[in-house]
């Protein structure tokens, strides 16, 4: 089975190319049209810009994404997209492009959450399905752990009851005056700074949630005290990185402890920070815990997560109708 998918949740136009019969397949191209360079000079995501960039760009990445897997159209057997949680007008550019590749060839579509094609892509090179495990997913938009039981079968053990890691990220690096997407420039500048220089609250709300607002509001007193707070910011970005990580793994442990699970795996765009990575790979190894991180080229989002999602999906025989809408706030676990 060969699938074509579409991702524009947010501020990327991505088309990927997935192919196979057995774990794992085969990823034959994905490619990233970034729009990050034209929504940094308003320090965040405008959703109007995001959603005609799409619809310029989508088109051609799909031809040069046939063109990269040296496929035609017509040797697609499904096409797939992401339905939500994101942006609407953006949502709207890829899933309706999908369907109309879906109806316009009489193939099968699928329409694909984007937090779970977060949640599987560590597993793509997988030899085989994703086993049960507890899930810890560091989006932009998102905190989760999620305990997985199967393919659609997910817990929620803890989320974010305010800010998201990576939200967290990119407001305190714009009180820090640096660059839109706040996360790479917090990474590449905690390791000049002192980590313990300023001793920011690890706040841990009830059950496995997390809370990230109170430490961004800790970063804004702590700025606005110093005199001169630019000779600080690589301490601050050093001591807020740790802040949130040794929160974020030691929850992480905590629900795998209870879950009872034996392997952890991270994902979602936050996940591409190498000090996250080594620090929660090192926790595991001291709990005697498998630890599985997505690779960081499938950490910010692409659409090679939402193939294999659709992949996973459509060997189950599921199926979406063409009257499937998008749907801005889906929840991975809906609602009870
Ligand atoms: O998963 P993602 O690409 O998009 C969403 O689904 O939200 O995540 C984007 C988030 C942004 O908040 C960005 O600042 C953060 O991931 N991020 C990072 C790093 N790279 C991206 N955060 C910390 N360290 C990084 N290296
Ligand atoms: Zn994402």
């Amino acid at each position: 089975m060969t699938i074509l998918a579409l991702e524009t949740s947010c501020d990327e136009s991505a088309a990927a190319i997935l192919r196979g019969d057995t774990h794992p397949p085969t990823l034959l191209a994905s490619l990233i049209s970034s729009q990050i360079d034209l929504h940094r000079a308003y320090g965040g995501v405008v959703p109007e810009i995001a959603s005609r960039n799409h619809a310029l760009r989508l088109h051609p990445l799909v031809e040069q994404t046939l063109a990269a897997a040296d496929l035609r159209i017509d040797q697609i057997d499904a096409f797939a997209a992401t339905r939500g949680p994101g942006l609407a007008s953006s949502l709207l550019v890829g899933h309706s492009m999908a369907k109309a590749l879906a109806l316009a060839s009489g193939k099968p579509f699928l329409s694909v959450n984007h937090m779970e094609g977060h949640l599987l892509s560590p597993f793509l090179d997988s030899n085989s399905p994703p086993p049960p495990h507890l899930a810890l997913i560091v989006s932009g938009g998102h905190t989760l752990l999620i305990h997985v039981r199967g393919i659609g079968n997910y817990a929620v053990v803890g989320r974010s009851i305010d800010d998201a890691a990576g939200e967290a990220f990119d407001k305190v690096a714009r009180l820090l005056g640096l660059p839109y997407p706040g996360g790479p420039e917090i990474e590449r500048l905690a390791p000049h700074g002192d980590p313990s220089a300023f001793p920011f609250p690890r706040s841990t709300p009830g059950n496995f949630d997390f809370s990230f607002s109170g430490l961004k509001t800790a970063v804004l007193y702590t700025l606005q005290k110093l005199d001169d707070p630019t000779r600080h910011t690589a301490d601050l970005a050093a001591s807020f990185q740790a802040a949130v990580f040794d929160v974020l793994c030691s929850r992480t442990l905590a629900a795998a402890r209870e879950t009872g699970v034996n392997l952890v795996s991270l994902s979602g765009g936050v996940s591409c920070n190498k000090a996250l990575r080594s620090a929660l790979q090192s926790a595991c190894a001291d709990a005697a815990l498998d630890f599985r991180p997505c690779t960081p080229a499938l950490s910010t989002d692409n659409a090679a997560m939402i193939v294999f999602a659709a992949w996973l999906h459509l060997r189950q025989g599921h199926r979406s109708l063409l009257t499937e809408d998008i749907d801005p706030n889906l929840l991975l676990v809906p609602a009870t």
